[in-house]
């Protein structure tokens, strides 16, 4: 790993790149990516989102998977580097309740993953009747956030406990959201579910906002219809960057790597790098240059 975590950002700071004033706690920063439909995605934008703070904004990044289909992993395969001596599920289920013993690091510089855990699912049906079982990652989050600038959660296509546990350890949530009128339902049932966590909890992380992914620009007349109607119920909250649909992407992912290591100058790596210096420049609340 880099040259240890508040050091990089430090230097970062020093060198003007970035300038750190959400909390001025030095505590990282919690940012879930979650939407309800499938297929969006949510983990292209959480690995693509993890590689660009780390790799072009110089910040210690650690990208929790909470879907037990591994696809994080398995996104970032070529990068991983080593083993973890345990699992998101058994730091879940208490064993080692702190979630940096499930990190490996990678050969990105800043970057480091929860490795796959196929167990997840079990996991969540073994937690189902535990007293506070919403807050087992955010109590499991404490070294985590100390340790790392960022910490981005890939929840599953749903909104069960994993993802609650996701949402009430998140300070802000990210929502991938394509042009089609299930994810925007999807996003309305995300929308009450923070709502719920209000009102059970006393709080829920903030909106950082709505990121249309996988927009084919062929589909001009469907792609207006959909803006608006997301523009009408979600104004002020929808990103300026978008995801264009770019075969890169999957091709990245086909071979174990981010898009910016696999074709840097492909459209899809372009997008998610303005996505990153959009989400860097809301979460410091200043422009933000990067650092590359
Ligand atoms: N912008 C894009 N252009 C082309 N292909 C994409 C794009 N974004 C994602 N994909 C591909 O679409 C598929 C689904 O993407 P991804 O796994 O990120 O979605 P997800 O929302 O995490 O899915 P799930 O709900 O199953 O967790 C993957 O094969 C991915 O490579
Ligand atoms: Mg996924």
């Amino acid at each position: 790993m880099g040259i240890g975590l508040g050091a990089r950002l430090r230097k970062a700071v020093e060198k003007g790149a970035l300038r750190r004033i959400n909390n001025g706690s030095g505590k990282g920063i919690c940012v879930a990516i979650a939407a309800q439909k499938g297929g969006v995605g949510k983990t292209t934008t959480a690995v693509h989102l993890a590689a660009t703070l780390a790799e072009h904004h110089q910040l210690e990044v650690l990208l929790v998977d909470l879907d037990n289909q591994g696809h994080v992993a398995s996104s970032l395969r070529s990068h991983v580097r080593g083993i973890a001596p345990q699992t998101v599920s058994s730091v879940l289920l208490g064993r080692d309740p702190d979630l940096t013993a499930a990190v490996v690091a990678t050969n990105i510089e800043g970057l480091s993953i929860t490795s796959a855990d196929r167990n997840l699912s079990q996991t969540e049906a073994q937690l189902a009747g535990r007293i506070g079982r919403e807050l087992l990652l955010k109590r499991a989050m404490v070294a985590a956030r100390h340790r790392f600038d960022v910490v981005i959660l890939d929840c599953p296509p749903n909104l069960g406990l994993l993802t609650l546990n996701g949402l009430v350890a998140a300070d802000h949530v990210l929502i991938p959201c394509d042009l089609s009128i299930l994810s925007l339902e999807g996003v309305d049932d995300l929308i009450d579910t923070l709502q719920n966590l209000d009102a059970m909890f006393g709080r829920s992380p903030e909106l950082l906002g709505l990121v249309h992914t996988r927009v084919d620009r062929r589909n001009k007349r469907q792609n207006s219809t959909i803006r608006r109607a997301v523009a009408d119920r979600y104004q002020g909250h929808v990103l300026q960057s978008e995801i264009g649909v770019n075969t890169a992407l999957s091709g990245a992912q086909l071979v174990g790597k981010t898009i910016f290591n696999a074709s840097p100058s492909a459209k899809g790596a372009q997008d998610y790098r303005a996505l990153g210096d959009e989400v860097v420049a809301q979460l410091w609340k200043e422009r933000a240059v990067s650092a590359a």
